[in-house]
């Protein structure tokens, strides 16, 4: 709300002219002046109820009550907008508590409030002097104390605009003056009725290269970032608009920020709130109010270092949080809770004498530059190159976006960062040189595929008809499409929004497209073109296995037989993925729904989009993030974060005991057990009455000594602790053959939602170990490509 002003009640009166100092505020006013004045010398005085106006008539100085207070305040408000709003204010912190303060110029060119019993309540302290010190109210609204005849701002022995309150007007800075020691910054106002400094500062932090921060005392609350030839980073291009432009200034003696009208006739003010927050106002002449232009901070993305180091917020996540590309968090539990305040650190540390190199990361609001250094001459290549020198050095990007020029360096772990997409910033971070090794990255010329013109896709989804959409799938929907030859093929069409999504669709492309299994969805090929980007894959008239299995009518279309097919082909082609590829993968993301179903009912494993491979000859150390779906996801996964092959045979175990038991392992209840579809399957398993599960299809086709077998194999493959789990190459091995089976131990999450685990099992020995940001959905943000 902006804060009103009262006039003083009575009539207002014109400037009282008195012709001797010292006695002037006893004596009568012996001139009287018709019309509105700018300027007053040393022998006039303004008391309560008069007023300057200035020159343009936009602002008007004199006593005022805030809200709805009796106090008196020196002020200056717009002089046409009704219940006026003031823009700054002399003595805020001590008002005249009757309508009979005075203010005035004194030799040798001091302006002062004096309240009832004439003392001087407030003053400009001035240093500077001058013969004939002049008042006047200029029409940008700064009120300025000058040689009467000089009117050369440099020159000016005070300025309001030096001294702000609550409110910066276009042309005020914001800012240092480095010589006079001079800080110009917003306060908040206490209260509607109390102008006197509030919590709140909004400030140009000169350590490092300046940024704005907003304060509650000595805490910082929110942050705009450095300026980058443009704009602040993380400042939204609707700060920007066609009236007004941020400027920024940086010299030796000075560093500030300002507004400056393009279009003057607009009348615009930002304003540091009493709640903290910074809001530019635009008076609307047509519907006669004000109306709030722009604010910050915008979104809880803007608190400041929330995701912590190497955190970057997205608001269009939930949680917002995440860690950049190729950090985990420091505290996964944390993480969980939704404390964020640990942040991330790299999953490979670095190494500064084996040689780091330095990764791009996109669409960044550059992190707290508070201890940064900066060059404004370099060249982008230079600041590598000055980067890498130093093992200190953790990042770097272009000081100004606009010339392409300049460098800015930072020494510390980086803070406060948001994922903004485009409007957001490249900068280059610090990387141990062996991340160059995991399934993004292998994206080298020599992969062979396909391209498809956009105009063939378009021609056969007919334009992305709706009638063509399959579903929805991770980064994208899905859409069915029929090529010129006839052949139906399934596109994945990336949403044009989404940056994780880009990274998903590179990682498939590479993942998949070296991958040849004949239990793995086949990539035919791939489209990018500008802003569109696909995937082509075989058609499977079935869907996905979800879409039968756990359909009251079509289950019935999987008898046992082709229920056996599907588990052996999805065992084969997840031992492919670990074992015997080139690329040896990890799947991540292993669900009925994420199986495909060809006409006969083959299952084809897909969705590469977060797999991730730890190369052929590598040993399992080096694996990275994972994701998942809760009720897939193995225990050590979900709670500690720790990932490997092994949770892959979980997921698989799940799917298995769904595929045998026909139902669902999230959202399973029995009776008034709590226990879910493991847990089910366990007890029943210990009490040797498995048969128990699966009555629903069986006939004379099922061999019942095979049911037994798989809700065994299953089981194995949830066992609690990895170690336990066989591998994939095991698992095949028992589906193909009558050998006797190991006896299986407690299942993971075998009671619904607990995921706590026993004790006994120690994961430590398990070689993978890799924590992850967001246990039920985490998605890799942040495009990261090697500099
Ligand atoms: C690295 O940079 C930091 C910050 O500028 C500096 O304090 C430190 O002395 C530098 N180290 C080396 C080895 O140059």
């Amino acid at each position: 709300m902006p804060k009103t002003v009262t006039q003083s009640k009575a009539m207002k009166k014109p400037i009282k002219h008195v012709p001797f100092l010292l006695l002037l505020s006893f004596l009568p006013s012996i001139l009287k002046i018709s019309t509105a004045i700018d300027i007053i010398n040393t022998t006039q005085i303004l008391r309560d109820g008069d007023t300057l106006v200035s020159s343009g008539g936009r602002f008007e100085l004199g006593f005022f009550s805030p809200g709805n207070s009796n106090n008196r305040y020196v002020g200056i408000w717009y002089q046409k907008i009704p219940n006026s709003t003031a823009v700054w204010v002399a003595n805020r912190e001590i008002p005249v508590r009757s309508s009979s303060g005075i203010l005035k110029v004194m030799e040798p060119g001091i302006l002062v409030v004096l309240n009832d019993t004439n003392n001087i309540i407030w003053s400009s302290n001035t240093s500077r002097v001058a013969r004939t010190p002049v008042l006047q109210l200029l029409d940008t609204g700064n009120l300025v104390l000058r040689e009467a005849n000089d009117d050369r701002p440099d020159n000016f022995l005070w300025q309001s605009f030096d001294y702000l309150s609550d409110t910066s007007l276009p042309d005020m800075s914001i800012g240092w003056n480095f010589v006079t020691g001079v800080e110009s910054y917003l306060s908040s106002w206490k209260t509607n009725d109390d102008p006197a400094r509030g919590d709140f500062t909004f400030w140009l932090d000169p350590t490092g290269y300046p940024q704005q921060v907003i304060k509650r005392g000595t805490t910082t609350l929110y942050r705009i970032g450095p300026w980058n030839g443009l704009a602040f980073s993380g400042q939204t291009n609707s700060a920007q608009d066609m009236n007004f432009r941020y400027v920024f200034f940086m010299k030796k003696d000075k560093a500030y920020h300002r507004l400056e009208a393009i279009d003057n006739s607009i009348i615009s003010r930002i304003i540091l709130t009493q709640a903290g927050t910074v809001q530019r106002w635009t008076w609307v002449d047509r519907i006669h109010d004000w109306i709030p232009y722009v604010n910050f901070p915008a979104d809880n993305c803007d608190t400041y270092k929330l995701c912590g180091a190497y955190g970057s917020c997205n608001i269009a996540n939930t949680p917002a949080c995440g860690c950049l590309n190729k950090f985990v968090p420091k505290d996964p539990e944390g993480w969980i809770r939704s404390d964020w305040s640990n942040g991330c650190s790299r999953r490979t540390p670095l190494n500064c004498l084996k040689g780091d190199v330095f990764l791009k990361y996109s669409g960044i609001k550059l992190p707290d530059s508070r201890n940064s250094m900066y060059n404004q001459s370099m060249t982008l290549g230079e600041c590598k190159v000055e980067c890498l020198k130093n093992c200190s050095c953790m990042a770097y990007a272009q000081l100004d976006i606009k010339e392409g020029s300049g460098c800015l360096f930072w020494y510390e772990d980086l803070i406060d960062m948001r994922d903004l997409s485009s409007q957001g910033q490249d900068i280059y971070i610090r990387m141990a040189s062996s991340e160059f090794g995991s399934c993004t990255e292998t994206h080298n010329k020599d992969y062979e595929l396909p391209m498809f013109r956009a105009s063939t896709i378009l021609k056969a989804t007919n334009n992305f008809s709706v009638n063509k959409k399959l579903g929805q799938g991770g980064y994208g929907p899905v859409y069915k499409g029929t090529l010129e030859d006839g052949q139906d093929v399934a596109v994945k069409r990336l949403s044009k929004t989404s940056m994780q999504g880009l990274d998903e669709f590179k990682n498939e492309v590479i993942c998949i497209a070296k991958l040849q299994h004949r239990n793995l969805v086949k990539l035919l090929g791939c489209c990018i073109e500008g802003e569109e980007k696909m995937l082509i894959y075989e058609y499977m008239p079935n869907k996905s296995l979800d879409l039968i299995l756990f359909d009251q009518t079509r289950s019935a279309l999987l008898d046992w037989p082709k229920r056996r097919q599907i588990v052996n082909g999805v065992a084969r082609g997840l031992l492919y993925i670990h074992q015997d590829s080139r690329m040896r993968i990890i799947h991540r993301d292993l669900k009925a729904s994420n199986i495909l179903l060809d006409t006969d009912m083959n299952p084809k494993i897909s969705d590469f989009g977060i797999a991730r491979s730890f190369g052929g000859n590598e040993t399992e150390d080096k694996t990275s993030k994972v994701v998942g779906t809760y009720s897939y996801m193995a225990p050590e996964y979900a709670v500690h974060g720790r990932f490997s092959q092994k949770s892959d045979v979980f997921s698989f175990g799940v799917l298995v005991l769904e595929i045998v038991i026909g139902k669902r392992n999230s959202g399973f209840c029995h009776g008034d057990q709590h226990l879910n579809l493991l847990g089910h399957a366990w007890t029943l398993y210990k009490e040797e009455r498995s048969l128990e599960l699966v009555d629903a299809y069986l006939c004379e086709t099922t061999n019942l000594f095979e049911v037994l077998r798989l809700i065994h194999v299953g089981l194995l493959c949830v066992q609690q602790c990895p170690d336990d789990r066989p591998s994939m190459a095991s698992v095949v091995a028992m589906l193909g053959n009558d050998a006797a089976l190991p006896q299986a131990n407690q299942p993971g999450f075998f009671a619904g939602r607990d995921v706590s685990i026993a004790p006994y099992c120690d994961f430590v020995p398990f070689a993978i170990v890799e924590s992850i940001s967001k246990p039920y959905t985490y998605l890799e943000k942040l495009e990261a490509n090697v500099d």
